[in-house]
């Protein structure tokens, strides 16, 4: 616990305590010291697959920026997913708009993309950006142009299953215009009949530390579904949807990024944790503070808690690890100790039955 008075220490967890913040899963940090045994690498639950490929990378000397990115590619290159890359869900011009950004630990560096179009990989376009130009963001047009002369093969990101999901929330959210449903519903694999897609803000973050106390992280994203075109949420915003300090750790969300960018998540969990909290105590810490700055009624339930869930991801150069959501019933994904697994996050909300 260094940089932290007693009484800071005694404070924060009183502050914690007093919010009756219900804690489901354990707690990594507490008393650990020096660095991990192995890596540690956390990612959503959607980053199953990014955690053991990055951990892997890390056990055979891989820096922990490029296992990490690695590790989120397989799920932006897959079509089946929904939510990052390839496959994501559109804008509503049915457009597929990319957001991702990388930062390095152990250089201090950072990179990102926003409203990347027709590129698969976002992540490796916005590392590409941090290794290769004086600049931290590049967006819209320009990020595809600097992405083409980088020599990224270019593909139309609209699949047909993200197509009919996009054409059914087209004719199906309003009544007022002239874009009719099928009056007997298609059938079949990526037919309407079996499409469900609510919106959503699908989203990888995926952090690591390695065993020398190196840390690193990637967000990256398709965005929010149906979303105006150039609409950009925290995922490539450094500090909002990612933050890493050589010093303290490495942090990153999902969720609604509109909230995450108000409340500078990332930046506020890593801050928390370098005056002493836990990884798991500083995530509770940035959601609260979420929490607290969300005055709009409409984003209020009827008990005043925010009606959409936002989720923080944090590992400690230490290798202390934690998750935490406002609302109950997620789990993210962690490799540590040698085993991949989804672990429940903290929370501090119950989700109500359905
Ligand atoms: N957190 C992803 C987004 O809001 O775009």
């Amino acid at each position: 616990m260094t940089n932290l008075s007693r009484r800071d220490f005694f404070q924060s967890t009183a502050a914690i305590a007093a919010t009756g913040v219900l804690a489901a899963a354990t707690d990594t940090t507490k008393a650990q010291t020096g660095t991990p045994s192995g890596p540690v690498v956390i990612s959503s639950a959607n980053g199953i697959r990014a955690t053991d490929k990055a951990a892997t990378m890390i056990r055979a000397g891989a820096d922990t920026l490029d296992a990490v990115i690695a590790g989120v590619n397989i799920v932006e290159r897959d079509p089946e997913d929904n939510s990052v890359g390839y496959g994501g869900i559109p804008n509503e011009d049915g457009v597929v708009e990319l957001d991702a950004c990388v930062m390095h630990g152990p250089t201090c560096r950072a990179g990102s993309v926003a409203s990347l179009r027709n590129i698969k990989t976002p992540s490796l376009v916005a590392q590409k950006v941090m290794e290769r130009t004086d600049h931290v963001m590049l967006v819209g047009d320009g990020a595809s142009r600097f992405a083409r002369a980088h020599g990224f093969e270019e593909t139309n990101l609209l699949t047909e299953k993200a197509r009919k999901h996009w054409l059914r929330w087209l004719e199906n959210h309003s009544n007022q215009d002239d874009w009719l449903p099928p009056e007997v519903p298609d059938k079949g694999q990526h037919g309407t009949a079996d499409l469900t897609v609510p919106f959503h803000y699908g989203t990888i973050n995926c952090c690591a530390c390695n065993e020398k106390g190196e840390v690193s992280g990637v967000t990256t994203t398709s965005g929010l579904s149906y979303k105006i075109p150039g609409r950009v949420g925290d995922s490539p915003i450094i500090g909002a949807g990612l933050y890493v300090d050589r010093h303290v750790g490495a942090a990153g969300s999902t969720g609604r990024g509109e909230a995450v960018i108000k409340t500078c998540g990332a930046h506020t969990v890593i801050e928390a944790m370098r005056h002493g909290m836990s990884p798991t105590e500083a995530c509770l810490h940035a959601l609260k503070r979420i929490v607290d700055t969300t005055t709009e009624k409409r984003l209020r339930r009827k008990d005043g808690r925010p009606n959409f869930d936002v989720k923080f991801y944090a590992v400690s150069n230490t290798g202390a690890y934690g998750g935490a959501a406002i609302w109950s019933g997620g789990k993210f994904s962690i490799n540590q100790g040698g085993t991949n697994r989804h672990e429940p996050y903290t929370y501090l909300y119950e989700r109500p039955e359905p």
